[in-house]
């Protein structure tokens, strides 16, 4: 780690940027740029709790990625390997050959350095995150905090059930937007007071193509990895969901989890139509349901987990 005392002083001039312009916030991360030079970044992370961050393979990248953690401790799934890491372990690769999902069990802290830059491309996927929560909110009664909920919720099931890096990365993008394709759906049908008719309820169900669309467009590079997720998150066990009418393990298995945890988040929010169920209500409801419209092995994670959950505002 580098300190004032091996720091070349020609170095300084590179911390004397705006205030701001080196500091990308999200909800639960905070990235700071400490040093960068000839393409090497070192970079600062804090990720709060349930926190999710990722590493994508790419063709023509050979770079050396090291992570040393600092303080709390982080879940690393490397393709299909779990390991935990606490302060003072560190993870190097060169070049990442597979997935790699970051899960923050507590407040966490470490420095990420990489040969090449990545720090702009963290800029431009948080804005375009940011733009597309703005969406969400304004078009759909929820806010952004259910959303938030379903990503956490998801993917303690999903380390429950001991998912892969790239599902897990699937799973958190995946839970977090969704509903993404809602933002297509006309005001007058999606707002609608009371019943829908069965034409109505035949364009809502196309939010999940929608979704699906928006997060595999080349502008969203950064939601590829969730789209499966937004066109399956309707799709239930037993046949009877849609936009395909899939069944068991034809469905993708983080959309099999968000399809419960959305249902469970919806019984116990309080709704314009409906208020706020009892918790071990849901709960009992979701268990009734396994094996119909939910995935048993699903059920029995969120079964192992949800005492875990707590309801965030
Ligand atoms: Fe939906």
């Amino acid at each position: 780690m580098f300190n004032s005392s091996t720091t070349p002083s020609s170095w300084i001039n590179i911390f004397s940027r705006e205030e701001g312009l080196e500091t990308v916030y999200t909800n639960n991360m905070m990235v700071r740029l400490i040093a960068s030079k000839n393409g090497t970044e070192i970079i600062h992370h804090r990720l709060a709790r349930t926190g999710v961050m990722g590493l994508t393979p790419a063709t023509h990248w050979d770079e050396l990625e090291s992570l040393c953690l600092l303080s709390g401790s982080l879940r690393v799934t490397y393709g299909s390997e779990t390991s935990v890491l606490y302060p003072g372990d560190k993870l190097v690769a060169s070049p990442v050959h597979e997935h790699v999902c970051i899960v923050a069990m507590e407040n966490s802290e470490f420095l990420y350095v990489s040969s090449a830059p990545v720090f702009q491309s963290y800029q431009r996927s948080v804005s375009g995150f940011h733009e597309l929560a703005v969406q969400i909110a304004l078009k759909d009664g929820y806010t952004a905090s259910h959303c938030e909920r379903i990503r956490r919720y998801s993917l303690m099931i999903g380390c429950e059930l001991n998912l892969n890096a790239i599902e897990l990365l699937s799973l958190s993008c995946g839970a977090l937007f969704h509903d993404i394709g809602k933002i297509q759906i006309p005001d007058e049908i999606l707002m609608k007071p009371g019943r829908l008719s069965p034409e109505e309820f035949d364009i809502i169900k196309q939010h999940t193509i929608f979704g699906r669309d928006i997060m595999d467009s080349p502008e969203n590079p950064f939601l590829h990895v969730g789209s499966k997720v937004a066109e399956q998150h309707h799709e239930r066990y037993d046949g009877s969901g849609y936009p395909y009418g899939l069944k068991k393990d034809e469905i993708y298995l983080p959309a099999a989890i968000v399809a419960v945890v959305d249902s469970y988040d919806a019984m116990v929010s309080n709704r314009p139509y409906q208020p706020a169920r009892k918790k071990t209500d849901a709960v009992r409801e979701i268990a009734s349901l396994s094996g119909k419209l939910y995935n048993p092995q699903v059920v029995n994670a969120f079964l192992k987990v949800v005492d875990t959950f707590t309801y965030e505002d």
